[in-house]
Order: structure tokens, then C-alpha cells, then sequence
């Protein structure tokens, strides 16, 4: 009765059949690695097999870290040639990948001259692989200095090397880029803009499923910091029976637990927007928080369908083959008339844009799949990893985003003894 999605593409709805090239664009300092990885996240949580190509990594590990900025120079010849050949074992591997399985690549460049983009675009057609081009464009002195401080002067091209003088090499090799770059335009094909880290985006003949997506995705950047914090509802009725599902209220452990969420929260230096699930649970603990808070149905746990109410011992004796089913294959298994964790991703894919839109600091009080599933989007963990990523009960999980990933700090808020000082532990 359960059933399972197709082997045949790890994408946990609609399969794509059409081999896709993401071709990135932009001088240095632009936030080209930031969006590349960002975009491999995003697209790999939905269950597609997504790679990010970086020709830099090539350069570095074919011809060592140490490139001074003449290196980069249009009027070095060496270094013209080397960086051609980098470019190319690159963008082979990335033909490669994209024949033996992959799905959609990245290719991760300046790619700053219209003739090395045709020589890309050229080579991907021959292949049947769809090119969009991705350029980041940034006129902001402050955004592109910020940049350099936090990702550049810390390179490995600059291991060793004061930050200040890593500071000016930098911004010369960019002054030779830029002497010599050409916008991507009409004449380059289908491409999407991304200008001052989203405020603009402009999509020039984008259609198919995936590159609509990913404009609206890109659409919701910004580099504002902020907490993301995740935590389940407090201890419920249900928690305390072993029983899955339904819509039971708090125990006087989980009001606690609420308590002590309100007093965590009053000691942020600002207030967090907060969403719930339309259950019961979460609610009750975020009326505690005494903070307005939405309910989100998408929010909701896992449906476990036929399965709902019941503990795991009594779905392992009345009905053993679902039982060893789920056990077997945890993430796809669906629950009959209930739902996978493939299922729970698919249906947080607006909560994600939103968390992605949302510049205040973020309260999502939730339950345990369905933080699992946010958890690994933002943690940047395989999807099929979801269903054993620990998420426990009474813990406060803060996610803050930085340039390539996020800080993770953890809040014990109820001690053994159940008092309300929290104990924090890295992960
Ligand atoms: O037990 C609490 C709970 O939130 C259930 O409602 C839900 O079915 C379960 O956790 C999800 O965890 P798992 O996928 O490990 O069964």
C-alpha cells in the first residue's frame, strides 16, 4: 500500500529530464561562490543532483595557490593560457558529470568575456545541455569591500599573507577583470541577473520548470544577518505516550519548556518573528512566547496516515511489513495515506523562500520531520539524511547565515533537574 518515488531521479515530485548548465558570471568579489553554493543547496534539497564547479579550486590545485594579481593580467599570455586550460579541465569534469547522472551543474567563473561564454555555450549544445547564465553585478563599494574582507583576504590564494596586502592584490587582479569584461546580454543567450545581491533581478528568455524556480528563489536574497531559530513545540500529551501524529496538547514539562522559551526569547536583543504549525502544540507554546506568531499549515508534522495515534510498537505488531518498510527506507517511505519525508521537503519549499525573505531574526516552533527537513536545508545536509538528524525536544536550535553556510549553536533550555537555565553546546 505504501508507495515509493521512482529510483530512476532522486527528485522527490516532478522529475526533470533536461541536463542543465548554470553558468556564473561576474567579476571577483561578487558574491559568485556565495550564490553557486547557495543555488547547489537549494537545488540539491529538492532531490536533484546538483554540482558546483569552481575553476578557481582547479587553478589552485593544478598550479598551487600563489598567483600574484599580474597572473590575471588579459596581457599576461602565460597566464591567459593557463587560466584557458583551467577553465577547460573544468568545464570538461562538468560535460562529464553532467553524462554519467548529473543533473544540473554549476560552473563557477568569471566567465567575464562574451567569447569564453559562447566557448561554454558552444561546447554545453553539443552535449544537449541547457546553459543559463547567472551574473552577479555589483557597483556597491561597500557590499564588494565587505566582501573581500569576509571571503577573500581568508582565501586560500592568500594563505600566509598579511590581510592588508592580500586586500590590495585582490583589488588589482580585479582591476584586470574589469578592464576586460563584457555584460552578459541578448547576444549570450538565456540569462538571469542579479544586481546589489538581489534588489534587481532581471531574467532574459528563462522558461522550463528548474530556471523559473530559480528566479524566484534568487529573488528573495539578502545578506542581512540574523538568528534562524528552530525548536519543537514543548513536551505533549502524545510525546509522553509514544504515540505519533494527532493533536494533543502541552504537558505541564512542555508549559515549562514554553516558560522557558518566553525568557530565552526576552533576552534576544530584538524580537523574533515567529511561525507555528496549525497544530495545537505549537501553538499553545508560542502563546506562552506572548509574541503575535502565524500558523503555517505547511508546518504541520509529518502525516503519518493510517498510522496517526497510534506508538511505534503497535504499528510494528498490527501492521509489521509497513513497519519494516519505513525502517528500511526511511525518506521515501510514505506513509498510506500519509506522507514521506521526500513529501514533507516538497511542501516546505515556500517556507524556505520565506525564511530566505525574512530580515528579522526568525522563531519557527515545529516538530521533529518537519525541522529535520528545514534543518537540512540550511545546514546544507543530504536530503536522505533527514530522517535521523537529531532534533530533540526542549532545545533551542540557532542557525544564523553566513557568506558560505550557517553558525549552529544549540540551548538546552530545561536542565535534568527541569530548571530554566539553558546550557549551550556547539554542534
Ligand atoms: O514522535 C513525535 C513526532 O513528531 C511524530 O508526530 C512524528 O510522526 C515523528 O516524530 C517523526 O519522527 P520519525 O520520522 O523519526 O518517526
Amino acid at each position: 500500500m505504501s508507495h515509493e518515488g521512482s529510483p530512476a531521479s532522486i527528485r522527490h515530485t516532478a522529475a526533470t529530464h533536461t541536463k542543465l548548465a548554470f553558468v556564473m558570471v561576474g567579476l571577483p568579489a561578487r558574491g559568485k561562490t556565495f550564490i553557486a553554493r547557495k543555488v547547489a543547496r537549494y537545488l540539491s534539497w529538492l532531490g536533484h543532483r546538483t554540482q558546483v564547479f569552481n575553476v578557481g579550486a582547479y587553478r589552485r590545485a593544478h598550479l598551487g595557490s600563489r598567483q600574484p594579481h599580474s597572473f590575471f593580467d588579459s596581457r599576461n599570455e602565460e597566464g591567459n593560457r593557463a587560466r584557458l586550460e583551467m577553465a577547460e579541465r573544468a568545464l570538461s569534469d562538468m560535460l562529464a558529470w553532467l553524462g554519467q547522472g548529473g543533473e544540473v551543474a554549476i560552473y563557477d567563473a568569471t566567465n567575464s568575456t562574451r567569447e569564453r561564454r559562447a566557448f561554454i555555450a558552444d561546447a554545453c549544445a553539443k552535449t544537449g545541455i541547457e546553459v543559463v547564465f547567472i551574473e552577479s553585478i555589483c557597483d556597491n563599494p561597500d557590499l564588494i569591500a565587505a566582501n573581500i574582507r569576509a571571503t577573500k583576504a581568508h582565501s586560500p590564494d592568500y594563505a600566509q599573507v598579511e590581510a592588508e596586502e592580500a586586500v590590495a592584490d585582490f583589488e588589482q587582479r580585479i582591476a584586470h577583470y574589469a578592464e576586460v569584461y563584457e555584460e552578459v546580454d541578448r547576444q549570450d543567450g538565456r540569462y538571469i541577473k542579479i544586481i546589489d545581491v538581489g534588489e534587481t533581478v532581471v531574467a532574459h528568455r528563462i522558461d522550463g520548470y528548474l530556471p523559473s524556480r530559480l528566479v524566484f528563489y534568487l529573488l528573495s536574497f539578502h545578506l542581512v544577518p540574523r538568528p534562524i531559530w528552530l525548536t519543537r513545540h514543548g513536551e505533549s500529551q502524545f510525546n509522553v505516550e509514544g504515540r505519533i501524529g494527532g493533536d494533543s496538547s502541552l504537558t505541564s514539562a512542555g508549559l515549562t519548556y514554553a516558560q522557558a522559551l518566553a525568557k530565552f526569547v526576552r533576552e534576544q536583543a530584538s524580537s523574533p518573528v515567529v511561525w507555528t504549525s496549525t497544530l495545537q502544540r505549537t501553538i499553545e507554546t508560542a502563546k506562552t512566547v506572548n509574541l503575535p506568531y502565524d500558523p503555517w499549515k505547511a508546518l504541520d508534522e509529518i502525516d503519518a496516515g493510517i498510522c496517526d495515534g497510534l506508538t511505534y510498537a503497535e504499528i510494528a505488531s498490527q501492521m509489521p511489513q509497513e513497519y519494516a518498510a519505513r525502517r528500511g527506507q526511511k525518506f521515501r517511505y510514505r506513509y498510506p495515506r500519509g506522507e514521506s519525508y521526500a513529501d514533507v521537503i516538497d511542501r516546505l519549499e515556500p517556507v524556505i523562500f520565506e525564511i530566505e525573505r525574512e530580515r528579522r531574526p526568525l522563531l519557527i516552533v515545529a516538530h521533529q520531520a518537519v525541522l529535520r527537513a528545514l534543518y537540512a536545508y540550511l545546514m546544507d545536509q543530504k536530503p536522505e539524511a533527514c530522517p535521523t538528524l537529531p532534533i530533540p525536544l526542549h532545545t533551542v536550535i540557532e542557525l544564523t547565515p553566513t557568506a558560505y553556510g550557517c553558525e549552529e549553536r544549540r540551548f538546552a533550555l530545561l536542565g535534568p533537574d527541569d530548571s530554566t537555565n539553558a546550557t549551550e553546546s556547539s554542534a
